[in-house]
């Protein structure tokens, strides 16, 4: 089965191989994407390819190729696979040089993606996270495959037993490990701003503008320790998790220790919108 792409050809995913010295594997220099395919069709594709060239361009490079021809590549992809609900990763490094730090060398970047049956999990009964210190670096909106940092933190997670790891940096609340932060403070949602101490996240940015849509009152802005002890509800959000309520902080309760009625609403929506093709068309770029 032709399950990946590698550098213009599909091929099986033992067959797929790429140079040593790939600036990706000695350097961890490039960037990447994940989307989720809802019953064969890529969910928000306009926002991660946007996403995926503003990550490349931070890195001094150019998408190498057309929004079309990517969108061909993956639906390839797609296609060749049974499941109907997928989870697609794309990668682009900055391809073969000598093990220099130069970013010069390299003349062709190395275009890897692949597809896998989105793995079915439920977390709507909520998780528990604990808070780190971030030790990540300033230029968190570039979507790095660079991840040593996010693995050791969601490792310290696990080893406490949490799902998640809440960052905090100078006192304020910045991200998940691999997701991104909601809280419910006086009845208002917040999340931190993009301000490169996060990625911007798509299912961020779609929640919010479902919140919008539906008057429901929130806020881009930072979020203290001491508002996030406080919140009565706590959510995070990815492509792979969608909106998960957090229910223990640091073996705490959050509110009532159970997922709260705003998530209940919001992840309402997020399936209609979801499940409703016409909406999302009315909604689109
Ligand atoms: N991670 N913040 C970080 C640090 C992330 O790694 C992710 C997603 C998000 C959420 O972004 P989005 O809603 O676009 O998925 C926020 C992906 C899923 C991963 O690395 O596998």
């Amino acid at each position: 089965m032709a399950d990946v792409y590698l550098n213009g050809d599909y091929m099986p995913l033992e067959e797929a191989r790429v140079s040593v010295l790939d600036r990706g594997f000695t350097f961890g220099d490039g960037v990447y994407e994940v989307f989720l395919v809802y019953r064969r069709q890529i969910f928000r594709f306009a926002e991660h390819m946007q996403r995926l060239d503003n990550s490349l361009a931070a890195i001094h490079m150019h998408n190498p190729l057309s929004h079309e021809k990517w969108m061909k590549i993956l639906m390839t992809l797609v296609k060749g696979n049974p499941a109907s609900d997928q989870s697609l990763y794309l990668q682009i490094t900055r391809g073969v040089s000598e093990r220099d730090h130069s970013i010069t060398l390299a003349k062709t970047p190395t275009i890897f993606a692949m597809s896998k049956p989105l793995p079915q999990r439920d977390l709507t009964r909520g998780i528990n996270v604990i808070t780190l210190e971030d030790i990540r670096w300033k230029y968190c909106h570039i979507k790095a495959i660079t991840l040593l940092p996010s693995v050791l933190l969601r490792h310290q997670a696990t080893l406490a037993g949490a799902a998640e790891a809440v960052l905090l940096r100078d006192g304020y609340v910045t991200e998940g490990a691999a997701s991104n932060v909601f809280i419910v403070h006086d009845g208002i949602i917040k999340t931190p701003p993009k301000d490169g101490s996060l990625l911007p996240g798509i299912t961020r940015d779609l929640i919010l503008e479902l919140l919008l849509r539906a008057d429901i009152p929130c806020a881009e802005t930072r979020i203290t320790d001491k508002e996030l002890r406080a919140a009565e509800e706590i959510w995070t959000s990815s492509s792979t998790w969608e909106i998960v309520p957090v229910i223990k902080l640091d073996g705490h309760p959050v509110g009532k220790g159970r997922p709260g009625s705003h998530w209940q609403r919001v992840y309402e929506i997020y399936q209609q919108f979801k499940n409703n093709p016409s909406l999302q068309q009315a909604m689109g770029k």
